[in-house]
């Protein structure tokens, strides 16, 4: 039992004196028993070459691209009008919102709205939103233009942008950005239903008052007295 216990102790110290504490530091390099995986030949994040030694693809990334026409999981395919805003077939827009219309849809294009557009556009539309103060200039959504246009072109300008440009260091980007990937369809069509909402809302007329006492105010305030 002497032995065992002076051995144990002996162990212990030479383990202690050649493997240090845990946790305490050493400039040495390590003894691996088992290296596991912590060598092995890969693809670094922004690094070139992997793939054009060994492949030969031969443009220098080694990220690769996804291959043409790869499709992202649960992403929508195929050229439906609700997909494309566009008649099946025909370059033409489609004139009216492929969504139902109602309470609900219109509540959720508000809300979307206030989120996306209104920042840059306004809560009314009119194109005075927050960034306006900071000398970004918007659009109008009420313009006689747009108030005519059909629902599928209005789907495509949230979707796609508008007015592709390039600043002065020559990078791309369009002037209204494109929602696609932030926004699903079905929000794009609400916020498409909202707008027409929002346009009508502009569009009333002297004639259509009916409290009396209400339109003799307006007549005033048009009259500008
Ligand atoms: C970052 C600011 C910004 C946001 C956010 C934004 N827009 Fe725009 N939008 C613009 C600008 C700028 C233009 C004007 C582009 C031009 O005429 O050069 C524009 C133009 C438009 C037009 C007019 C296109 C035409 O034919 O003249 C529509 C419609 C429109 N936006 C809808 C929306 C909707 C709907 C949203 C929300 C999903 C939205 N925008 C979000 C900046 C924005």
């Amino acid at each position: 039992m002497r032995y065992f216990i002076t051995g144990f102790v002996a162990i212990v110290c030479l383990v202690i004196s050649m493997a240090g504490f845990q946790g305490s530091f050493t400039r040495n390099t390590p003894v691996e028993v088992f290296p596991d995986m912590d060598r092995q030949p890969r693809v670094r994040p922004q690094a070139s070459n992997l793939f054009d030694t060994m492949l030969g693809a031969g443009d220098g990334r080694g990220s690769r691209l996804p291959v043409a026409g790869s499709v992202a999981r649960g992403a929508a395919v195929g050229d439906e009008p609700k997909l494309t805003g566009r008649q099946a077939g025909s370059e033409d827009w489609v004139e009216l919102n492929p969504l139902e219309v109602n309470a609900g849809t219109l509540k959720r294009g508000r809300e979307r709205y206030s989120i996306f557009c209104a920042p840059c556009h306004g809560q009314a539309g009119d194109g005075s939103g927050i960034v306006t103060q900071y000398s970004l200039t918007t659009a109008d959504l009420h313009q006689h233009r747009l108030v005519q246009s059909t629902d599928g072109y209005m789907f495509d300008v949230i979707s796609n942008g508008f007015n592709a440009t390039t600043n002065e260091v020559g990078i791309a980007y369009s002037r209204m950005p494109a929602y696609k990937s932030n926004i699903p369809i079905d929000d794009r069509w609400a916020i498409v239903s909202y707008l027409r909402v929002l346009q009508f809302s502009q569009l009333g007329k002297l004639d259509e008052v009916t409290d009396l006492d209400k339109k003799a105010e307006l007549q005033k305030a048009m009259n500008g007295n």
